[in-house]
């Protein structure tokens, strides 16, 4: 590790050259030394690899020993969260901010308390901006595959703002865990072969693959469900900034979606309904495109794709039957299966009390990806808004074009928002089958998460209302199969 050193052109200052752009560690262990060798942030003169920084960076000079007895530095953990992001900014001035942060919390502990203060408030935008950058990868990487021999490689290009890559890294490596990819970036590069993630060096745009066949699917259905009744285009320009576009093959649409905005939107209001688009044609390419789904802010959290399971052909024991939730939660998510976790316990129970076979069933969800917020390590559930149900129902209703049920049990009313494409009251819409445009029916009934919440007679009385929609629906499932 490179420490500090006395800069000669500027007598007493010191200088630390950064040996990584966001490294965090290595830049705390250096101010803290610094901090306990009392010396001042206008003695230091910081850079980064690159060699940008502070003018009169350069020196040779080693920082002596830290004296014995040196108080502890402290920082408060605000400040750790908030440096730990500025410092992947790319201003070349954010090391010297955050040691003269540093220096100063040593003498005012609640600096960061003060919203007025000129650093303070410039570390906060620098990490603003970097959280910012972080969250506009994330949403606009888009891999394109790569056939080499037998194996596919999918390959994307970006180019951040900041110095970001790595802090992306995890969450690229969880969400797709299953491909062998490149993220290419004219910062540094990241490979992940299923197994193992590698930095490599700064790449050029021209390494990077301009288009592939799937590009069509994701034109088609980027134009499906351009709502051009909710166009603003200046909120869109906000979060798609034009920058971002020439890596986005869906993004070459835009100028003429928004041109035929208008004209989409009265047909649209005449036909009462959105066209989806061109169905995937198998459950696998469903299940792949769920993986890379994006078109909504819940496919941007840190979580994976869950699809549905279960039997679709009669000859293998499948009933006929297609049970719909709302959306995977945790232990789901964690699974990559649908209903496994309390609320799959329960629905399983009360499956066998009225002799209904999971496993004769495809079990799905109306919404792919599990929506929460973060609270300290739990990831609490949020419900999936309308348009959230409504962007996702292409999904769904792909599984079920391709299952062919019978009928369709809609759990709680996300589940029969996915299937009818509108709100409807659990109670008023329970016990009575509503027709599907082909020919099969959905049945609707209470989500197991609702009995979950219950007790007491309250969860008596609905338990009874929930085994006697699974016994009708198990009835009615029977005759629809033998007629
Ligand atoms: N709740 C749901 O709606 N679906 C699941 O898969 C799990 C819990």
């Amino acid at each position: 590790m490179s420490a500090p050193f006395r800069d000669m052109r500027l007598p007493g200052a010191f200088c630390v050259t950064m040996l990584e752009p966001d490294d965090f560690e290595f830049w705390r262990d250096q101010a803290r030394a610094m901090v306990q060798c009392d010396v001042p942030p206008d003695r230091v003169a910081w850079s980064d690899p690159s060699g940008a920084g502070d003018l009169f960076a350069g020196g040779r000079r080693r920082l002596p020993a830290i004296p014995p007895g040196a108080r502890p530095v402290r920082a408060s953990r605000a400040f750790v969260q908030l440096a730990k992001s500025a410092i992947c900014h790319s201003d070349a001035a954010r090391f010297s901010l955050l040691y003269r942060l540093l220096w100063r919390l040593q003498a005012n502990p609640r600096l960061l308390e003060d919203g007025a203060d000129a650093d303070v408030r410039r570390l906060e935008d620098l990490a603003k901006a970097v959280r910012r950058d972080i969250h506009k990868m994330r949403a606009f990487v888009r891999f394109r595959l790569v056939e080499e021999g037998d194996e596919e490689h999918y390959v994307a290009w970006f180019e951040p703002e900041h110095h970001i890559l790595r802090a992306n890294a995890g969450f690229f490596v969880r969400r797709f865990a299953n491909m062998r990819w490149s993220i290419l970036t004219p910062k540094g590069s990241l490979h992940w072969d299923g197994d193992r993630l590698e930095e490599g060096p700064p790449a050029q745009r021209s390494d990077a693959p301009a288009g592939d066949p799937t590009e069509d699917l994701w034109r088609k259905y980027y134009a499906s469900i351009f709502n051009p009744a909710r166009l603003k285009i200046g909120a869109m320009l906000k979060e798609m900034p034009r920058k971002y576009w020439k890596n986005m093959p869906e993004a070459a649409l835009i100028p003429e979606l928004v041109a035929g905005a208008q004209a989409r939107e009265s047909q649209m209001v005449a036909a009462g309904t959105l066209d989806m688009g061109e169905r995937p044609s198998s459950l696998e390419a469903i299940d792949k495109a769920i993986h890379a789904c994006r078109m909504c802010p819940i496919g941007l959290l840190d979580n994976h794709a869950v699809m549905g399971e279960g039997p679709q052909d009669y000859a293998k024991g499948f009933s006929g039957l297609m049970i719909v939730g709302e959306q995977p939660g945790d232990q789901e998510d964690l699974a990559g299966r649908p209903f496994v976790g309390p609320a799959g316990q329960l629905l399983d129970r009360h499956l066998e009390r009225v002799g209904i076979d999971r496993r004769s069933a495809y079990v799905t969800n109306a919404v792919k990806h599990f929506k929460f917020v973060q609270r300290g390590k739990r990831r609490l559930h949020q419900s999936p808004t309308s348009k959230e149900i409504d962007i996702c129902r292409f999904w769904v209703e792909g599984e079920r074009a391709l299952v062919q049920p019978k009928l369709v049990l809609a759990m709680g009313a996300s589940a029969a928002r996915g299937m009818l494409g509108k709100t409807v009251s659990i109670s008023r819409a329970r016990g009575v089958p509503h027709a599907l445009e082909d020919g099969s029916e959905l049945w609707v009934t209470a989500h197991p998460s609702y009995l979950l919440r219950l007790d007491g007679p309250a969860r008596d009385e609905q338990s009874r209302l929930f085994d006697a929609d699974l016994l009708a629906v198990k009835e009615r499932l029977a005759q629809l199969v033998q007629a």
